[in-house]
C-alpha cells in the first residue's frame, strides 16, 4: 500500500496513516487503502486496533484540500460518502479502536478520531473543524459526532468559529480521554490495547455493540439491546471460565488467557 502501514503484535493491530509529506491528509487513495486494511484485519487473532499518523507532527491534517478544490456538488457529496463509509466501518468495527493522536487532528483528522472508540493524544495535539474557513461544512461526520461527544453547544462553537483547540482543552471538554508526552503516547496506546485484548473477546465486542447501538435510541429500546447482548455471552467458554475462576477459592490458581473470538 502507498499510504497505510499495518502491523500486528500479538492480539493488537496498529494502522498508521503514512502520508507524512502532506501531514497525513486524507485523499481518495488513503481512504480506499484504509478501507482495504480494515477488511484485511485478522479478526480471529486481533482483539484491539490502534490508529495513528506517521511522524511527530500530525495525526491527520484533514481531508485533502487539493483534491477537494475542484469538485462539483455531486463529486463533493460522493467524496463525503466515501469518507463517511470508511469512518462508519471503523466506528462499527467489531473490535475496539483506539486513536493515538500524535499532532494535528483537523477537519477529517478530528472526524476520524471521533469514529474511534477511545481517543488519547500527545501534548502537541491540536484539534479543530476548520471547514467553514474553507467554504465547506465538516463532511466526514463532524457535525454529527462532535455534537454527540462534547455536546451541541461546544460543537457549534468549535465548528462555527473554526477555532483550533489544544490538547488540554480537548481533554477538558471530553474530546480525548488522556494526554501524554509525545514519546509516551504509543506505549500508552499499546498498554491500553493490550489490557483490552486480555479481556473476554465476545464480551468486549458485545459491549461495543451495546454502547454504539444503544446510545441513539430511547432507554426502553436501549436496555433491550443490552439484555440481548448480555444473554449472548452466556454458555460461551469465556463466561464459564471467567465465572468459574472467580468462584474457585484456590488462591494458587493462575488466570489463563481467554480463548474465544
Ligand atoms: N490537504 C492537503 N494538503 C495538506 C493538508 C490538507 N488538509 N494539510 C497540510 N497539507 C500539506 C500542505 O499543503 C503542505 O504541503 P507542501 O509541503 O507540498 O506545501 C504540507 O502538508 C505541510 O503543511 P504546511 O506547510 O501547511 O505545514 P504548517 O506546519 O505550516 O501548518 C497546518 C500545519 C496548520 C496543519 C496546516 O497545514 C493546515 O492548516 N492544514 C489544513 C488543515 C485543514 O484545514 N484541514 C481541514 C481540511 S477540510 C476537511 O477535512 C473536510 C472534511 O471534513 C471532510
Amino acid at each position: 500500500m502507498e499510504f497505510i502501514l499495518y502491523e500486528q503484535k500479538g492480539a493488537v493491530g496498529t494502522i498508521t496513516i503514512n502520508r507524512e509529506k502532506a501531514l497525513n491528509a486524507l485523499n481518495s487513495t488513503v481512504l480506499d487503502e484504509l478501507n482495504q486494511t480494515l477488511d484485511a484485519v485478522n479478526l480471529d487473532e486481533v482483539r484491539c486496533l490502534i490508529l495513528t499518523g506517521a511522524g511527530q507532527k500530525s495525526f491527520v491534517a484533514g481531508a485533502d484540500i487539493g483534491e477537494m478544490s475542484s469538485l462539483t456538488k455531486a463529486e463533493g457529496e460522493a467524496f463525503g460518502k466515501k469518507g463517511n463509509d470508511v469512518f462508519r466501518k471503523l466506528e462499527t468495527f467489531p473490535i475496539p479502536v483506539i486513536a493515538a493522536i500524535n499532532g494535528f487532528a483537523l477537519g477529517g483528522g478530528c472526524e476520524i478520531a471521533m469514529s474511534c472508540d477511545i481517543r488519547i493524544c500527545s501534548e502537541n495535539a491540536v484539534f479543530g473543524q476548520p471547514e467553514v474557513g474553507l467554504g465547506i461544512t465538516p463532511g466526514f461526520g463532524g457535525t454529527q459526532r462532535l455534537a454527540r461527544l462534547v455536546g451541541a453547544g461546544m460543537a457549534k462553537q468549535m465548528i462555527y468559529t473554526a477555532r483550533n483547540i489544544k490538547a488540554d482543552e480537548a481533554y477538558r471538554i471530553g474530546l480525548v480521554n488522556a494526554v501524554y508526552p509525545q514519546e509516551e503516547l504509543m506505549a500508552a496506546a499499546e498498554k491500553m490495547a493490550g489490557g483490552i485484548a486480555k479481556n473476554a473477546p465476545i464480551a468486549v465486542r458485545n459491549c461495543k455493540k451495546a454502547i454504539n447501538e444503544g446510545i441513539d435510541v430511547d432507554m426502553d429500546a436501549a436496555i433491550v439491546i443490552e439484555e440481548k447482548l448480555f444473554g449472548d455471552c452466556f454458555e460461551t467458554e469465556d463466561q464459564k471460565y471467567g465465572m468459574a475462576f472467580f468462584l474457585d477459592k484456590n488462591k494458587e490458581k493462575v488466570k489463563e488467557p481467554f480463548k474465544n473470538c
